[in-house]
Order: C-alpha cells, then structure tokens, then sequence
C-alpha cells in the first residue's frame, strides 16, 4: 500500500482570483499519487473569515460561525476535486470514519473542516490519526515557526525544528474563536502528541511540499521532545 500523506492546504491558496494555482496544485497531487495517497484538507481562508464577521456582526453564536467556516472550506475542497476529476473521491467527506472508507478507495480524498470548535489544522491532525498517515504536512502562507511574527519584525528568526511543548507556549496565547485558530491549535498538539505523527509545518508551495514528500527537512519540524 502506497504511505499516505496527510496534507492542510492554507485556505489562502483558494481565495485568489486567477483558477491556475487551484489546477497546479490539482496536477502536483495527481503526480505524487504515484508515490504516496494524498489526503488533502483545504481551510476556509478569507472567505470564511468574510461570511464568519458578518454573521458574528448579526449576532449568531460562536458554534454557528464554525458551522459557516466549515461550509466554506468544503467549497474550497470541491474546487480541489473538480481540478482533479476522476483521480479525487468525489465529495467531501463529512466526518472521520468517511474519510477512512474514502481513503480505503485509494482516490486522491480533499476534505474540508469537520467539527465546530476547531480549525482545519485540528482535523487535518485527527484525520492522520485515523488514516494512519505516515507524514502530517501543514502547508500554510508561512514558511515555517519563527520566535516572532515574520510580518512584523524583519528579526524574526525560523525554528528548523520545534517541541510540541515549546509549540504550545506559543499558543496559549491565541484566541479560540470562530475565524481565529491559527497555524495550529491546542487539538491538534494533542493528537499528535498521543499518536505521534511525523509533523512539519512549511510553505503551501508544490516544490517545497514534494522536497518534503520525499524526506527533505523542509519547514519547521514538530518534535516530540
Ligand atoms: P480554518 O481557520 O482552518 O481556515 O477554517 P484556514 O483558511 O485553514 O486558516 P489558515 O489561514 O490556513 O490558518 C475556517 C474556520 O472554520 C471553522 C473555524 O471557525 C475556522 O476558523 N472550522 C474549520 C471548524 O469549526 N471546524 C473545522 O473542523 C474546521
């Protein structure tokens, strides 16, 4: 059986207008199918963010908004699917044991967010959990962990390798709420942490994520200790 490879594609890589970045990543799945089963999560990105402020503004509950989140990486995942016809299970799957019956179809499976509560970076860790994957690929808009934010200050300096627990006292920090997880959350340290999951957070670029496909130490490493 060929490894699989679970892969969090940032939600920004779908709210760009021109459709070429959509149908390049689609082709770089269908060639790494040769050599590994991708299982793909796609985020909700701007467009979640846009609908999560304004329902938020009409008052609804933080469960809703997830609720709202989670619809919007699903579209995001269909444009994944569309791109890579017949080589993609051909829906979403709506909950943990559907993506295991889908990956054991061996097709190429983009899922979007499951459970409210969460982001997308949580599922993609459960999902590696069920499907066993052998690798966990957080591809983002940022090339790695820094000490501090790289927007912000020009200093900033990248971890090539991070503890989970270091990770965490980064974390704590950040706001859970609808729209707000960032680069992972505390669900997702704790999955991989009771399930060991080879994990890498690294850039949503095709080169880069088939150097780490293929064993390079691209991004930053999660470590266990
Ligand atoms: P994400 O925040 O995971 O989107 O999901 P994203 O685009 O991947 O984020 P980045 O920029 O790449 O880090 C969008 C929203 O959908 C809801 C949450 O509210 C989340 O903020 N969501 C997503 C859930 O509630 N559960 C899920 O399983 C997934």
């Amino acid at each position: 059986m060929r490894k699989r490879i679970v892969i969090k594609l940032s939600g920004s890589l779908f709210g760009l207008d021109d459709p070429k970045t959509i149908k390049q990543f689609a082709e770089f799945f269908a060639k790494m199918s040769k050599i590994c089963q991708p299982i793909i999560i796609a985020g909700g990105g701007k467009i979640a963010r846009h609908y999560i402020t304004h329902a938020r503004s009409s008052g609804a509950d933080e469960s809703t908004l997830d609720e709202l989140g989670i619809e919007v990486s699903r579209l995001n995942a269909k444009l994944l699917i569309y791109a890579l016809q017949s080589m993609a299970y051909p829906h979403p799957p709506v909950n943990l044991k559907e993506v295991a019956n889908a990956a054991d179809s061996g097709l190429i499976v983009v899922t979007g967010g499951l459970h409210p509560g969460q982001s997308t970076n949580a599922t993609a860790a459960l999902i590696a959990e069920k499907v066993r994957a052998g690798m966990f690929l957080n591809a983002t808009d940022v090339d790695g962990v820094y000490d501090s934010d790289p927007n912000k200050n020009k200093n900033a300096k990248k971890f090539k390798k991070i503890t989970l627990k270091n990770l965490r006292s980064m974390l704590v920090h950040q706001e859970s709420i609808a729209g707000g997880y960032d680069l992972m959350d505390i669900v997702a340290l704790k999955v991989i942490e009771r399930s060991k999951i080879k994990t890498r957070i690294l850039k949503a670029n095709t080169k880069i994520l088939e150097k780490a496909i293929k064993g390079s130490p691209e991004g930053t490493e999660i470590t266990l200790v």
